[in-house]
């Protein structure tokens, strides 16, 4: 039975605006996504039943159909019946090392790579983008997972145009373990406290998402200068998640005071915040100081790296 390790990084978002909410539930976003090398290591490996089976180490990750793992697999044994009864199930094993329910896409880039591990696993030969199309049906952020790198993502999230890849500016992320927002929530507040200031003068308001690659952090970023991308990390839900969870403002706070910090800001919906640093040794300070400052044992911290990358197979039997 043949098995594929693929490794699955979480993201960072640079940028997040909220331009509109639109007619199916969603918000109109105008984002830039950047993945990390902190990582989950996901197996897959054939089974003779037509069965999916998934184990997982993290004890808060569920292993039914909830998973958006599990979906994932789900969604490639409906869409490839022959393939499924030809090459049996799979048995999908997650190591966590991603923060749950943090901000970072750690649900959405598990979910991908099981979409291209399937794909290896059945001999399929599906291109990246079909990997995203279906991606698109399980989560937003699903496809820039597929994708990977530094990229402006507009519509739900899933309309993606890939900038030149920002690699190793230095990370901390600071995720308190028992602290968990909803993503739901965090919209549904935004566009209750927040709506009359939506862009309504245009009808066309996809193409106020897409004049983002006219901002400033876009030019930052094909400078490729982290001190003027630091300067202009935007989080529009930072205003509905910071009043409700002081605890995030806190580390924000924090973060902001500390020697080398360039900037920090939300991730997502959070609640992880990250700092953006020139160097790993400063990143590893930082990463001290936070723990001094914060002994609390329920918070995370991590030092971690911009990569150019999405999902990659690292081994395969
Ligand atoms: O797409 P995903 O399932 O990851 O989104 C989670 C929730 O976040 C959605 O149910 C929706 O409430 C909110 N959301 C949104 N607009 C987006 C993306 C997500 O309102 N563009």
């Amino acid at each position: 039975m043949r098995s594929y390790t693929i490794i699955a990084p979480a993201k960072i978002n640079l940028y997040l605006e909220i331009i509109s909410d639109r007619p199916d539930g969603y918000h109109e976003l105008a984002m830039i996504l950047q993945s990390i090398a902190l990582a989950d290591e996901i197996n897959l490996r054939s089974i003779s039943s037509e069965k999916i089976q998934l184990n997982c180490n993290h004890p808060q990750v569920p292993t039914n159909e909830s998973n958006l793992a599990y979906k994932a697999a789900a969604l490639m044994a409906r869409q490839f019946p022959e393939a499924l009864t030809k090459y049996g199930g799979v048995e999908i094993t997650i190591n966590k090392h991603i923060p749950v329910a943090a901000g970072l896409a750690g649900g959405s880039t598990n979910a991908a790579a099981v979409l291209m591990g399937i794909d290896l696993l059945w001999g399929l030969g599906l291109t990246k983008s079909e990997l995203e199309e279906l991606g698109a049906t399980l989560g937003s952020d699903v496809p820039f997972c597929v994708a990977g790198g530094t990229v402006i993502a507009t519509g739900r999230g899933d309309q993606l145009s890939s900038l030149t890849g920002l690699d190793n500016i230095y990370i901390v992320l600071a995720k308190y373990r028992s602290l968990e927002v909803s993503t739901a929530w965090a919209y549904k507040t935004y566009r209750q406290e927040f709506s009359s200031s939506y862009l309504r003068e245009t009808e066309n308001l996809s193409a106020r998402a897409a004049a983002v690659h006219s901002r400033e952090i876009v030019k930052a970023i094909l400078n490729k200068n982290s001190i003027e991308i630091a300067k202009k990390l935007h989080n529009d839900l930072e205003r509905v998640v910071l009043p409700a969870y002081p605890q995030v403002l806190k580390l924000r706070e924090l973060f902001a005071t500390q020697e080398g910090v360039l900037g920090t800001m939300m991730s997502g919906s959070g609640p992880a915040v990250f700092a953006l640093l020139e160097s790993k040794q400063q990143a590893e300070a930082v990463k001290l100081k936070m723990r001094d400052a914060i002994p609390d044992e329920d918070l995370e911290l991590f030092v971690s790296r911009t990569i150019t990358h999405g999902i990659q197979v690292r081994s395969s039997t």
